[in-house]
């Protein structure tokens, strides 16, 4: 069985209040439709169709790494029309799953187990019990069977008291729906050519409808405002902390933590409340990640402790090392073994060797610092000239005393000793104090100024 996908992606989202198209809003740092992509890939389809309308151009350049048809619908004219425009060029024995790129939790599992009800005699339909099922289209039975679904706006007062709802969701054969789309007319309440009609169709042509539910009804829930947006965004981080959870990290409230990317955290590892993980972030084992950390694409290895409000992004850092509270680790930065980073220290393109540290209020730019290095507090790379960076080297056992700043390019040698209080323009010999201070001197007798 060759399987094919139409992604229904054209509405107009008006509820969004927004310029940018709907599906491209984000759910754990992702656009809706790179959530029902990736479900369709994970479906192992032979081909995926995006039916796109309004703003379809800005879906293109944002989504050019997705591998599939893009097809236009000129005019939004119902979704049998949108259905329409990628169906014709879908071979006839492949089967074809509709799903709709604004409903992004849909699981994979419930997605198989619809395809796989679907033969030459039988269209698969997935429904929903919803105990207000307004706006949706209804389920129509007789004897158990489906036989039709009436929208909304169509339904007398009787067909709207029924409880089992369409969640828009089908999988059938190309060649029978190609067959059935030739067929269906606008004559309805909405002037539009409705998907849902296929039901009516096939049932007369003596198909069996089979229908299946979600396990969940989330699965089945669009966006249609940032309300909604927000809901979902909730649902999906639980499921995300969950599954972390699950395999041996403690998360101390999933109610307060976000991921918007790939997190993948050891076991026995703890992350506090409201952290926001972004783009790849790899956790070793028995980390702790303190409150209100920021971590962006960065990888943190076994035993390593991110104190409170530390915020990181494109840095490795290497087994044991102490991080925080208040750091920042810019992109570039490479922390090794048991090295320590500590409160108001920047760093920025950087290697700091195992067993260094800058403990305090620091900034350190493009320096290769190696290891057992102690650079004390408010010591300052001074990397930038105003027209180019430079290097600074400091080499293993260094001790750099307080509120000393190296004036770039420079090197400072190995088991060297800087006064506090220098600056440091020439390079520093190995073993050796360098330092560059005035002499202290006393003024005798002198008098401190008096108001009058
Ligand atoms: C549709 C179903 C309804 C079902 C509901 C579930 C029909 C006629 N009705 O109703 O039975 O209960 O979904 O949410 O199918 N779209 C296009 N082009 C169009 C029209 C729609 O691409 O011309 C896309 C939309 O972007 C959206 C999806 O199709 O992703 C559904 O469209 P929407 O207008 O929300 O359908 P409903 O009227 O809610
Ligand atoms: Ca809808």
């Amino acid at each position: 069985m060759k399987l094919s996908v139409i992604i229904l992606a054209a509405g107009q989202g008006t509820r969004m209040n927004s310029a940018v198209p709907k599906v491209m809003h984000e759910l754990a740092g992702k656009p809706l439709l790179e959530h029902v992509y990736l479900r369709s890939l994970e479906l192992g389809a032979t081909d995926i169709h995006i039916v796109y309308g309004h703003g379809g151009e800005h879906l293109h350049e944002y989504c050019s790494q997705f591998d599939v048809e893009w097809v236009l619908q000129d005019q939004q004219l119902g979704t049998a029309h949108a259905v329409q425009q990628a169906s014709p060029h879908i071979p006839d024995d492949h089967v074809v799953l509709i799903l709709y790129g604004d409903v992004p939790l849909i699981r994979s599992e419930t997605l198989n187990q619809l395809i796989s009800s679907v033969t030459a005699d039988t269209i698969a339909l997935l429904t929903v019990h919803l105990e207000d099922p307004t706006g949706y289209g209804r389920i129509l039975r007789a004897g158990g069977e489906v036989v039709a679904i009436v929208e909304q706006k169509d339904a007398n007062e009787q067909q709207r008291a029924i409880t089992e709802v369409n969640t828009g969701v089908l999988a059938l054969q190309a060649g029978y729906l190609n067959n059935c789309l030739r067929k269906i007319d606008n004559n309805n309440a909405q002037g539009e050519y409705y998907l849902t009609d296929v039901i009516e169709l096939a049932v007369q042509d003596g198909k069996r409808v089979i229908t299946s539910q979600p396990e969940d009804t989330s699965e089945v829930e669009g966006v249609n405002d940032r309300i909604q947006l927000a809901k979902l965004e909730r649902i999906k981080q639980q499921q995300l902390a969950e599954a972390i959870m699950l395999k041996g990290a403690s998360i101390a409230d999933p109610a307060r933590i976000d991921i918007r990317g790939e997190l993948d955290v050891g076991v026995d590892s703890f992350i506090d409340v409201n952290c926001v993980f972004q783009g790849k972030v790899s956790i070793g084992k028995n980390v702790s990640i303190g409150a209100g950390c920021i971590i962006i694409d960065s990888t943190i290895a076994d035993g390593a402790v991110i104190r409170p409000y530390t915020i990181m992004e494109q840095t490795r850092i290497q087994h044991k090392v102490e991080v925080g509270p208040f750091a920042r680790l810019r992109p570039g930065t490479s922390l090794e073994d048991n090295s320590k980073v500590g409160n108001f220290v920047e760093v920025k393109n950087t290697r700091l060797g195992a067993g260094s540290k800058a403990n305090h209020l620091t900034y350190l730019g493009d320096a290769e610092i190696g290891e057992k290095v102690n650079i004390g507090a408010g010591t300052i790379t001074c990397n930038y000239d105003g027209a180019y960076k430079h290097k600074t080297i400091i080499k293993d056992g260094a001790f750099i005393g307080s509120d000393t700043q190296l004036i770039a390019p420079v090197t400072v040698g190995e088991n060297s000793t800087i006064g506090a209080g220098s600056t440091i323009t020439r390079d520093a010999e190995d073993h050796e104090l360098t330092l560059s201070r005035t002499e202290q001197k006393t003024i005798k007798g002198w008098k401190r100024p008096q108001k009058r």
